[in-house]
This record gives C-alpha cells, structure tokens and sequence, in this order.
C-alpha cells in the first residue's frame, strides 16, 4: 500500500460509494495512517518506574520496539528504567532484548545494537531521595549522549501507594519543568487511580502540587484499542445513527468484558481490588461515556473529555434498595468442566488468595443515564472472570417493532433490532435485523450485517493499545487519557457500592467457565430482558 493511499482524503462528500475493481470498497482503503497521524514526537527521555516489572516486558517494551520499527519515535530517544533492585545497565538492556523475544519478536542483532545503548538503568527505591539525585545523573548524561534535549515522560508503572511519593521525589529533585519552559515533562499514571474516591482525590492533590493537570496523562488502556476508537468514527462520522441513538429508539444498552482467565499469579492485587475496581471503575466506565456522549462541538481533547465527564455526572448513584437490585456480584467457584472442559479450580482455592476471601470476581451493574437522550434507558454492565468466553461487547438494542407483522408471517413475534459492536476479538460490527426465511409465509430469523476489521481492511494491523497511547503522550494529545474530573467522577458513582459490599454480603458464587451467578441474569431478567448471547 503506497503512503498516498494511506494519507488519502476522504471521497468527496455527496459521492455515492461504489465498488472498485475486485469488488473493493470505500471501507477497504484505509482512509488515515495507521495510528492516525504521522507526526513524530519530539526528542525525549522516556523514564519508567517498575521497568523490571511484567507491564515493562509485556507490553511496554514491544509497544515501544513497533513505534521505533514503524519510524515513529524520534531519533534522539532514550529509556531510562528504575527498580528497587540493584542491577546495571548492561543486565537491563539484556532483559528488555529477552522481553522483545518473548512478547514480540528477537531483535535483529544489528538493530539491537543500535538501540539498546540508548537503554539506561537507576537502582533504587522511590521512598529515598538518593535514588532521584541518580536519576538526575543520569538523565543528564542522556540528554549529552542521546540529544533528548530535557524533555521526559515519566511512566508510573507502579502501586498507587507510591505514586505520590515518587511525584514528590520528581519534584524534589528539579526533574520536572513548568509548562511554560522549553522543555516539557509529562507523567503516566498507571490504573488504578487510587481505591476510592478519598484516595483517587487524594492523590491527584498530590500530584498537582508537582505537575499541572495537562502534564498528567491517567493511562486507561482500553481508551487505547482501535475499536473503542472507532466507536467515536461509527457514531460521529456517520449520520444514520444520530436518531437511533437515544431514548426513542434504543430500549437498553448492554456491555460486557468478560474473561476466561482466573486471577492467575496477580491475587495480591486482586484480591484487594476485585471486578468493581479493577474493571468497572475505568475501562467499562469508559466504554459507557463513549456510548453515550454527546457530540463534542470539536474533536480536541478537552471537548471530548468535557461530554464524557458530563455522562458520568448524570449517572444517578445507586443507593438504599436501589443498589441492593440494581448491583450484584460474584466469585467463580471449582467447576469440574470450565470452559474448555477442563477442571478448574475456585477463587478461593487460588494460590495467595486468603481463605474465605469475599473478593467479587463477577459485577454487574444496572445504571441510568439521566439526561434528555437517555432518561430512561438502562445501561446493564457486566464484567467477570474465569467466564465462558473472552469477549467484550457493546450490545444497543433497540426497541421492539410497534405493530406486529401478523398478516405477512407465521406466529413469531419479531425480535428487537440489535447493533453489536465487538470490541475484542473478532473485531467487528454486527447489525441484527428480522428477515423472512423463504416460503410461503415463512417465519421470521433474526439475521446479521457484518463489518469484521480483518476483512474490512485487509492488511491493515490494529496497532497495540500501548503503543497508541505512548505515542500520544509522547506528542501531548491527552484525549485518550482520563483527566482529574473524569476519574473522580467514576468514584463517585463506584465507591457507595465498594462501600456498601465491604459492609458485609457475599458474592453469589458461579462455576468457573460458566456466564456468571444467577443474581445477573435476575438484574435483567426481572424487567423482561436477558443478556445477549456472545456470538464469538
Ligand atoms: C486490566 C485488569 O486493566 O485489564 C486485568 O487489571 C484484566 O485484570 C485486563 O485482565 C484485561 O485487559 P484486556 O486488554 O486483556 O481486555
């Protein structure tokens, strides 16, 4: 494909799309580059925290290895890596190449070379002051050497319990310039933003005692995957849908991320966590405002963020009865046949996870968008693991046909229109419609329209949602990233239920591999609706 296709105006508007030589369609050429733009950050020292970490070697390090196979770092770029424990420089560089050809590719021997001199280590806790006078060294011995010329990204990959003392060593040791000056300094902060909402407050207090609120990039990484990207492209480049998308058509909109997988060797996390913080509060959260949002008057990152924040402010908070009904969770317990038929075992029985552990492992949440589009309207969530399948879907179903088709078919009632939009895998979208099967009289089928990436745009590879997002907070574009506003006000809605079900309750237990506890088929099923069935 040459770069004109690539980079290749949209077709004029008031053209009619039509077929090209093999039967080719507008939707096959790919009408943007592949991460949207083609602009190269500046030269920088990206510092990471945590870099000896799994988030460093899974998907830090390949993200960054594409940007730079891909042309789109800067040639003047180095990585600066800080851990607690004591290795050099040499030892890093190893790890990382070891990382690459474990979760990406073995690096050319050559191109290695070249690379990985621009690879520095910083021993040392992020509770002593010594460990940033090193790294003030050392970012001065990068900026002689590599031409980074003072510009840094600091990557928080590390717990929230010392994310603010790490901000304050920042601060402390003069590494972080005022947006005025020439050089900029930016800081990712890795998920999850706090517990709850004292904590989330809380530490962004202390982090804008040392950067500005538009030097602070809040990392979602599902902001970063293509198809929640393109969720924005389907509903705002195209009018067909602006008068579906509402009260008067929609009846309810599902979403789902469901998992296969248990909570593998992460349970000391997890278990301090569970499905309501870990998932819900961001990622799901997320996925809901960009159902929902309005259309932002432009496309820069404030509007954007603006309409989102204004969605998460008109979610009702779930409270007395309501939270008791409209809230349930969950905890997969052994099963003898999980999803694969396997015997798997129970939450509980999951090596460091404490005995009797009331941790969810499943959420479900029954929530209202109480605006003039949506009043009305249920938003039902739910996210689990160790489930049947790894999917995660928008499901906007709407509502049924006013006047049944009797005279023209057999019995069957028709079933409500659906739009699927498959955010992982099979990434795609799926229009569900009633269609009569051939005959005289034929009953109804609910039959689909589908759009799947893989063959919509032949070729053309999602980037990986980390490299997206290093890539715009490297350039300073902050519209997939949350801001203090939007992350306060997911606590907001999420903390009465932490707060409610550390109270006391159990999660209702679901066999591992199944679709979750009964309590969420009750959530829907006691208003007459029922999940969609995941069609992957
Ligand atoms: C992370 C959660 O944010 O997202 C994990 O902490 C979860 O528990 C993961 O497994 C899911 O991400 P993805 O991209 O695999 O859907």
């Amino acid at each position: 494909m040459s770069d004109t296709q690539l980079t290749a105006p949209p077709e004029a508007l008031g053209d009619v799309p039509s077929a090209g030589p093999q039967g080719e369609t507008p939707l096959r050429t790919p009408m943007v580059a592949p991460l949207g733009r083609a602009r190269t950050p500046e030269p920088l020292a990206l510092v990471v925290f945590g870099a000896t970490g799994d988030l460093m070697r899974r998907k830090l390090m390949p993200a960054l290895w594409r940007l730079r196979q891909e042309g789109m770092l800067p040639d003047d770029f180095a990585i600066v890596g800080n851990a607690r424990e004591a290795t050099d420089d040499g030892d890093f560089r190893e790890r990382m190449r070891a990382a690459l050809a474990e979760f990406a590719e073995e690096p050319d021997a050559a191109e290695w070379e070249k690379f990985s001199h621009r690879l520095r280590f910083v021993g040392g806790s992020t509770d002593d002051p010594a460990t940033f006078v090193q790294l003030a060294t050392v970012l001065r011995e990068v900026d002689r050497d590599c031409g980074t010329q003072g510009n840094r990204l600091f990557y928080l990959a590390l717990p929230p319990s010392v994310v603010a003392q790490t901000a304050e060593g920042l601060g402390r040791a003069g590494l972080v310039c005022h947006p005025e000056d020439a050089c900029y300094t930016r800081i990712i902060v890795e998920k999850p933003f706090g517990r709850d909402l004292d904590s989330a407050r809380a530490l962004n207090a202390s982090l804008l005692k040392v950067f500005a609120e538009p030097q602070i990039f809040r990392i979602d990484h599902y902001l970063g995957k293509e198809t929640l990207q393109n969720l924005l492209v389907f509903r705002f480049a195209n009018t067909i849908w602006e008068p579906l998308w509402g009260r008067n058509y929609v009846d309810h909109v599902q979403i789902t991320v469901s998992e296969t997988v248990g909570v593998e060797s992460r349970a000391g996390y997890y278990d301090r966590s569970g499905a309501l913080r870990d998932m819900i509060q961001s990622h799901l959260l997320q996925i809901l405002t960009l159902v929902a949002m309005e259309p932002p008057a432009s496309y820069d990152a404030d509007s954007i963020r603006n309409e989102k924040v204004k969605v998460l402010q008109a979610i009702p908070l779930l409270q007395g009865d309501d939270l008791g009904r409209h809230a349930v969770r969950g905890q997969y317990a052994a099963s003898a046949e999980g999803a694969e038929g396997e015997p798997m075992p129970g939450y509980r029985d999951e090596k460091d996870v404490p005995e009797g552990s009331r941790t969810e492992t499943f959420a479900a949440l029954r929530l209202l968008v109480d605006n003039w589009r949506w009043a009305g309207v249920p938003f039902y969530l739910r996210t689990g693991k160790r489930l049947k399948a790894k999917q995660s879907e928008v499901v906007i179903r709407f509502r049924p046909a006013p006047h049944p088709v009797r005279d023209l078919v057999q019995d069957d009632p028709p079933a409500p229109n659906a739009l699927v939009l498959h955010i992982q895998p099979d990434e795609g979208i799926s229009l569900f419609f009633e269609a009569k099967v051939p005959g005289i009289r034929g009953p109804l089928r609910p039959v689909s329209m589908d759009m799947k990436y893989t063959s919509a745009f032949e070729g053309a590879e999602s980037p990986e949602a980390y490299q997206r997002l290093l890539l715009d907070a490297m350039l300073g574009d902050a519209t997939l990233f949350a801001r203090r506003d939007e992350v306060e006000a997911a606590w907001t809605l999420i903390t009465p239920i932490l707060q409610a079900w550390e109270a006391g309750g159990e999660p209702d237990p679901y066999p591992a591999g199944s679709w979750g506890p009964a309590c969420a088929d009750e959530l829907l099923g006691r208003e007459g609706r029922s999940w969609h069935e995941p069609t992957g």
